[in-house]
């Protein structure tokens, strides 16, 4: 129904007004909600609670399948991960025309890093440490996403992991809170903006909360943790998309403190609605009310009834409140206003997407065919792309590569654009994209040649390989033997080899744990086929996840990790390895020497027996390994530049200030090599002495600073208590008088330091 048609009176008709009310929830939307309310029957709420995976009528025919007949019967709060303007529209008319009250469908889908225009996968992204960058991203994933008939992304994943073993690193923005925080709040911004506009959808912050952090890296499974480590660690970035106004949440899979996050009274309503004032909608993930059974806490109807008491709103997939939530409410177990609070959340939803105003916002065929993969969004994509890249290893200047002469591509990512966008890109278009071979092949032109040979599938098991392939395989049928001759012939005939190695697509995300984060055996074989040629070997480390590459660092002269890329990512990947651009990305999480070392992470507490590090030798007693450093291969805002930077002269203007003063922390950051360059220049914080143990150093301030050769810059970093607030053992967040170092730096490893006081 539409908004004009069923309360005249509350009509915003001016366009400005409108948008203005559509934004911020005002007295009008209330009035047009209860009024709606009060004429909707139990069954048509109980609907509205329900969203439904749409996946399968994405190439069928929407109106004849089973979501099409459960829209017209009332029964569909919304749906999800359906491709195609057309499609939604035609749900969408159902849900308007077919019931009684004729309210419009939320339309989502998992648009995580892009639409059909793909960014890097998130992690790549916080990479860059570029705020407008993120946020352009969003927007523009946004803006496809909208003209597409998309009306809710389930994005941001804002889940911190220190453990790459979790194939889900790959969704998020790292280990670090205060990165995390500055990247959820900027993803906020750029899919929601002004939510009214026809070009912004509503944003979804997960998963809440802590999925991050599985023991032993397998997805799904048990969290356990300290409140103190969930107030000071991970809880940050969910609360900055909240406070950016982030207008939905949904929760984890995993149990906190023993009971699934869904049914989380604790974290649901005292934590995210009470603590942090979150008045938006809580959606399930997919199924987890059901799976609260194998859980071992409550079959359907009591785990439907213990969600909703905790204050989640929608049921993701698992059938449990448009099932149980009646029988519930006749025995008591759920009363008739928590079902309405639901209800109003996600009818508030809808308002504010302005769709009671005009439900076929979304849905317009034209600006589909308009406003997708446009030659501007390829060109932010492939911009931000080749931010996103690191140089973790650069020996003897291998690249950048001259624009000529014969370059032999090889490895599994070579020719393989199917595999660029990466991880959970849902709408993703591999037949438009380029290959790594291509990307190089266009920026050389006439002025040199492409030769190529695969050398190596992902994996030598086809088993393995077939396992990672849900989207189609490109598997080479051959034998390693084979593919490895010929990948030997043709770097036989070249000046220069790049081999584009690592990880499909699917050996990152979701289910996809990994205990050995070493490049696969067959492909580890290829490289050092290619390094007995005695050229120069480029290795471009494909990943959606920190992995161990401590043998390739002792032997590969330059390593580019280049994530999944994207769309654009074989353009991106040219423009940097031949120096059109010069990579600036810098690690958002800590590289590992081995897999032993997990969780590893720059910011650990120092513990009462930390190594001394100017002992080299290995000491009993210590907090350390006999058979492994503590140090990680590379560390946390880690990655080299063409050009170099030398840091000075951190002083402050100050040596201490009281609880409302201010230090200002300035250092001086010089361009000292040969080409222009951009620095990711990073400030950290240590509380010396505090009621509970803070960790060695916390990222506080960072800033991309651009200079030509020879040019320097004063960066400051302006201290205030805020930046050394915490959580204490009652969890209130103070800053403690005494003493802290500040420290500034091109990394978390080397840095400058000074002391100062709170007094
Ligand atoms: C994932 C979510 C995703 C949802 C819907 C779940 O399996 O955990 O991140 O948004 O599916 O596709």
């Amino acid at each position: 129904m539409k908004k004009n048609l069923l309360i005249a009176g509350l009509v915003c008709l001016a366009a400005a007004g409108c948008q203005k009310s559509a934004d911020t929830p005002t007295a009008e939307m209330d009035a047009f909600i209860s009024d709606l309310m009060g004429r909707m029957t139990l069954d048509e709420k109980l609907g509205q609670l329900n969203l439904v995976a749409g996946g399968d009528i994405t190439t069928g025919d929407a109106i004849n399948s089973p979501i099409g007949a459960a829209v017209a019967e009332g029964k569909l709060g919304g749906t999800f991960n359906i491709k195609g303007a057309q499609k939604i529209y035609e749900l969408q008319r159902l849900a308007v025309d077919s019931t009684r009250l004729g309210i419009p469908l939320l339309i989502g889908m998992d648009v995580i890093h892009g639409y059909e225009t793909v960014f890097p996968i998130p992690l790549g992204l916080s990479c860059s440490w570029d705020m407008e960058a993120v946020e352009r991203s969003a927007q523009i994933a946004a803006k496809e996403s909208a003209a597409a008939g998309i009306n809710w992304t389930f994005s941001p994943m804002v889940d911190i992991s220190r453990d790459p073993r979790w194939g889900r690193m790959s969704e998020g923005a790292g280990e670090d809170p205060h990165l995390g925080s500055e990247i959820a709040r900027a993803m906020v911004r750029g899919y929601q903006g002004y939510l009214s506009s026809p070009d912004n959808i509503l944003a979804c912050v997960k998963h809440f909360a802590l999925y991050g952090a599985p023991d032993a890296g397998r997805d799904y499974n048990t969290v356990d943790m300290s409140r103190n480590r969930m107030y000071n660690e991970y809880f940050a970035p969910y609360k900055a998309a909240v406070d950016e106004g982030a207008a939905t949440v949904m929760t984890s899979f995993n149990t906190v403190d023993g009971i699934p996050a869904t049914a989380n009274k604790w974290l649901v309503t005292d934590v995210l609605r009470d603590q942090w004032g979150f008045d938006g909608m809580v959606v399930t993930d997919y199924g987890s009310i059901a799976e609260m059974a194998p859980h071992g806490v409550a079959g359907l109807a009591d785990a439907s009834a213990m969600a909703l008491n905790a204050g989640t709103d929608m049921d993701m997939c698992s059938f449990g409140f448009i099932s149980t939530l009646k029988e519930n409410l006749d025995n008591g177990k759920v009363s008739q206003k928590t079902i309405d609070e639901a209800v109003r959340r996600i009818l508030e939803c809808k308002y504010k997407l302005g769709l009671f105003d005009n439900p076929y916002k979304y849905s317009d065929t034209l600006r589909e065919a308009r406003e997708i993969y446009t030659p501007e969004h390829r060109a932010e994509a492939r911009r931000i792309a080749a931010e996103t890249f690191v140089l973790l290893k650069n020996e003897g200047n291998v690249l950048p590569l001259a624009k000529k002469g014969r370059v032999a591509v090889v490895g599994p990512m070579a020719d393989n654009a199917l595999n660029m966008p990466g991880t959970w890109s849902v709408a993703a278009a591999p037949a438009k994209y380029k290959s790594v071979r291509q990307g190089i092949a266009d920026a050389l032109g006439a002025d040199g040649s492409v030769l190529y040979a695969k050398g190596a599938n992902f994996y030598s098991d086809k088993a393995m390989e077939d396992g990672i392939s849900p989207n189609g395989s490109t598997r080479d049928p051959r034998s390693d033997a084979e593919l490895l001759a010929e990948a030997r012939r043709v770097a036989a005939q070249a000046d220069v080899i790049v081999a584009a190695v690592g990880e499909a697509a699917e050996m990152s995300g979701e289910s996809a744990s990994r205990t050995d984060l070493t490049l696969p055996a067959n492909q580890r074989a290829l490289l050092e086929a290619m390094l007995a040629t005695g050229k120069p070997v480029v290795m471009l480390n494909f990943s959606g996840r920190p992995t161990v590459m401590v043998w390739e660092a002792a032997n590969v002269p330059a390593i580019l990790n280049v994530w999944s890329p994207g769309s654009e990512g074989a353009d991106a990947i040219a423009d940097v390895i031949f120096g059109d651009v010069n990579p600036s990305g810098k690690l958002s999480a800590t590289m590992p020497a081995n897999v032993g070392q997990v969780p590893i992470y720059y910011n650990h507490l120092n513990t009462g027996r930390p190594e001394d590090p100017a002992n080299p030798n290995f000491q009993r007693y210590r907090s350390n390994y006999i058979d492994s450093t503590n140090e990680p291969l590379y560390p946390f805002g880690y990655g080299l530049s063409y050009t170099d930077f030398d840091y000075s002269n951190l002083r402050l203007d100050s040596e201490s200030m009281n609880a409302d003063g201010t230090i200002n922390a300035t250092v001086t950051v010089k361009n000292t090599g040969s080409r222009p360059g951009t620095e990711v220049v990073q400030f950290y914080i240590r509380d010396l002495f505090a009621s509970v143990a803070r960790p060695v150093k916390e990222l506080k301030h960072f800033e991309r600073v651009s200079l030509e050769p020879g040019q320097s810059a004063d960066v400051t970093f302006a201290i205030t208590p805020d930046a050394l607030k915490f959580y204490n053992a009652d969890l209130d967040f103070v800053a403690e008088p005494g003493d802290f170092v500040v420290m500034a730096g091109p990394d978390s490893r080397r840095l400058l330091e000074k002391q100062f006081k709170l007094l």
